[in-house]
């Protein structure tokens, strides 16, 4: 049955909490400790359904993965470990899953098929399977390029590669391969894109060398089991920290989130349109900087996003739109096409949900143009995208009437405590 989210109007957050871990570095988690020697113990681990069907896909193709709590135990077996499961890998919403493996599966010595949910099903592969091809892999994707995908393991070759689009998923992917790839894997983003994947093979002791855009690894070597603490994910962060700005007379601190410059799109977004939001208590952890996160409430006005912040906050824009809505004149977004190939053609999804509260948003093949306005209540399809749900939701803060956001239950996906967490602070949410 679809979950449905009732939020009544109004309400302000006072309080501190831990958002779950996040999502890249717990799929990276699972995929690395699999294919090390030795046992690698994570904790802090997402337990979302997204990075639940990455280990999944490693329990059948025979690692043995433990879990408690958010304390995961991964029994490495080694580069050349892994066996050919007895079914194909169902990995759900993960667009991050199914990418991320189709790159190691490229190199494995048995075929696999990966197949996904409505929404995966429907998102491209192409931007994965056309520079694996090149390396020598053997995938079949369905006609229009989309899942399931049937890898048949090769030899690989390596390669140098330029990005056509920022994307960690695809740069991941090759790097992945490139493990298993003879000579010197080199792929050049066009922007800084997350970086979670170099920084945790670099911690399993994998050689991974940046040269400004280009990331380079030599294959045929080994991963060495590493112990790993997951920051708290910012992306789930990001509505808490949308929420605060925009609720009155609210103050709220976000513990042990992850800060990665690559990231911080939303930090710096939401600071340029005046909100005010601090960092303390900075650290390394895993190799991956860490901060605690205040946030009051502030009179947000509108600004003309730069660019070069769009794929650091590529996840953080169904809250943004929200942050938009409130502030005070006009929004423009461009530069962020790839918006409308995530979970759900964000823009569409997000301009239509917006009109719907009554503000005036208007989709552009690139973007959006938000003249932040008065937000009433309304009825909103979130279309099975757990973002788009969890933003309608903090939209809630400054409406006049409910909101009620349908379609809710992939919010499971990366944020399975999202209404405990948003009752404790503060947000009149009840689900149905
Ligand atoms: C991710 C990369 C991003 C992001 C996704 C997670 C990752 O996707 O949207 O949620 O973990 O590498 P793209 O690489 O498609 O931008």
């Amino acid at each position: 049955m679809s979950t449905k989210f009732i939020i009544n109007p109004g309400g302000c957050l006072r309080g501190s909490l831990r958002v779950p871990g996040d999502k890249s570095i717990s799929h990276r988690s699972i995929m690395l400790g699999a294919l090390a020697e030795g046992t690698t113990v994570v904790s802090g681990f997402l337990e979302g359904e997204d990075t639940l069907a990455t280990l999944a896909a490693f329990q059948a193709m025979g690692v043995n993965i433990s879990r408690n709590y958010g304390q995961v135990s991964i029994e490495g077996v080694g580069l050349h470990g892994l066996k050919a499961a007895n079914a194909p890998l169902y990995l759900g919403n993960s667009g991050t899953s199914m990418r991320l493996l189709s790159g190691l599966m490229a190199g494995q010595n048995f075929s696999v098929e990966m197949t996904g949910d409505a929404s995966l099903s429907h998102r491209p592969m192409r931007r994965v399977t056309d520079p694996l091809s090149l390396m020598g892999a053997n995938i079949e994707t369905a006609e229009d390029g989309t899942p399931p995908l049937k890898i048949h393991g090769n030899s690989l070759q390596a390669i140098n590669y330029d990005l056509p689009v920022a994307s960690a998923q695809v740069k991941s992917a090759i790097l992945l391969a490139g493990l298993y790839a003879n000579g010197k894997t080199c792929v050049t983003e066009p922007a800084p894109t997350r970086d979670h994947t170099e920084r945790m093979l670099a911690g399993f002791a994998y050689s991974v060398v940046r040269d400004g855009n280009t990331i380079c690894l030599e294959g045929g070597g080994k991963l060495q089991a590493n112990s790993i603490d997951v920051p708290a994910d910012i992306s789930s962060a990001a509505f808490f920290i949308v929420a605060a700005c925009i609720a009155k007379d609210s103050e709220i601190s976000l513990q042990h989130v992850g800060i990665n410059a690559t990231r911080i799109g939303i930090i710096n977004i939401l600071q340029q349109m005046g909100a005010d939001i601090s960092l303390t208590n900075q650290h390394d952890v895993s190799g991956e900087l860490v901060a605690d996160i205040h946030i009051r409430s502030s009179k947000l006005h509108g600004i003309h996003i730069p660019p070069e912040q769009v794929p650091l906050a590529i996840d953080e824009f169904p809250a943004i739109f929200i942050a938009a809505a409130c502030a005070e004149g006009e929004t423009v977004l461009t530069d962020a096409a790839e918006l409308r190939v995530k979970e759900s053609d964000r823009i569409q999804v997000m301009a239509d949900g917006l009109n719907t509260i009554g503000i005036n948003a208007e989709a552009t093949p690139d973007g959006m143009i938000i003249q932040g306005g008065k937000i009433q209540g309304g009825i909103i399809n979130s279309h099975g995208d757990h973002r788009i749900a969890m933003a309608f939701t903090i939209a809630a803060l400054c409406a006049s009437e409910t909101i009620t956001v349908t379609d809710c239950a992939n919010v499971a996906t990366s944020f399975p405590n999202f209404v405990k967490l948003a009752q404790q602070v503060g947000i009149n949410i009840s689900e149905q």
